[in-house]
């Protein structure tokens, strides 16, 4: 999107004279951030009115009674996270994606709209989002290029990931033993069903966990907001592929 303030860009600016005691660079320093926010927000909410979607929300899962020390509450990861860190070709018909913490259900439709997943899966703890993630399904003007979408409301730990998903997202949903416990599972559906599974951790706050399993190996990493740090796994993203049956090389 393109905002009159584009016009002249913070870097054209260059080194500028001084204006009392704070330099001119110092000030467009200062701006620059919460511009480029405005801007994504604003772009952010300009296309999900434009096709009919609500998702950019912040919201508490204390408003709904659901807080817990491993449960992270709701914030969608940016639109076009999928678009950044899976090729298209790297999809085919056999494909199952799942969202694991799915909320309003972004990267559930992103995954739905852009990609041809044979089915897409959105697994939420709360009622109320899943609700308003199926009214996105059902009421958007974004054409869907996989037609098989299922919403479930589920505490992910009464949830059995199904054995033949082979794309995982996940934005920081849950911490701790909860996170281990699903990694666990997911690891054990392909011991039974061994399978290439593409895993695409959006903050990877339990990194450490996930290598720590020795069945992840790390293959990209972008940044998903401009601010991101160096020594902080927020603003990342991260993607890893699920290597074979413990023990067993590198598939
Ligand atoms: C950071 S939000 C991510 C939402 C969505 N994946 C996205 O990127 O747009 C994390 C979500 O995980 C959900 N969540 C937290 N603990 C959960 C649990 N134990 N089972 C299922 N969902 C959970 C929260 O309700 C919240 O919607």
């Amino acid at each position: 999107m393109s905002v009159l303030v584009d016009f002249i860009t913070i870097e054209e600016l260059g080194s500028a004279p001084e204006i009392g005691a704070v330099s001119v660079n110092a000030l467009a320093r200062a701006v620059r951030r919460p511009y480029r926010w405005l801007r994504r927000t604003a772009a952010h909410l300009l296309f999900e009115r434009r096709y009919g979607v609500r998702t950019s929300e912040v919201v508490d899962l204390e408003e709904f009674g659901l807080a817990g020390d491993e449960r992270v509450y709701y914030v969608a990861a940016t639109w076009n996270s999928l678009r950044r860190t899976l090729p298209r070709r790297e999809v085919g018909g056999d494909d199952v994606f799942i969202d694991l913490g799915s909320g309003m259900g972004r990267m559930v439709l992103e995954a739905a709209w852009r990609y041809p997943f044979r089915k897409v899966i959105g697994v939420e703890l709360s009622g109320r989002l899943n609700d308003i993630a199926r009214r996105n399904i059902t009421g958007t003007r974004l054409r869907l290029r996989c037609p098989d979408v299922e919403l479930v409301h589920s505490d992910v730990l009464d949830y059995e990931i199904p054995e033949d998903v082979s794309v995982v997202f996940l934005n920081n949903p849950f911490r701790g033993e909860t996170f281990a416990t699903v990694i666990r599972r997911l690891l054990a559906t392909v011991d039974r069903n061994p399978r290439r599974v593409t895993v695409i951790y959006y903050n990877p706050a339990e990194e450490e966990f996930l290598l720590s399993t020795g069945r992840f190996r790390h293959t990209g990493t972008v940044k998903a907001r401009p601010d991101a740090e160096r020594d902080s796994p927020f603003g990342w993203i991260k993607t890893y592929t699920v290597t074979g049956r413990a023990g067993d090389q590198d598939r």
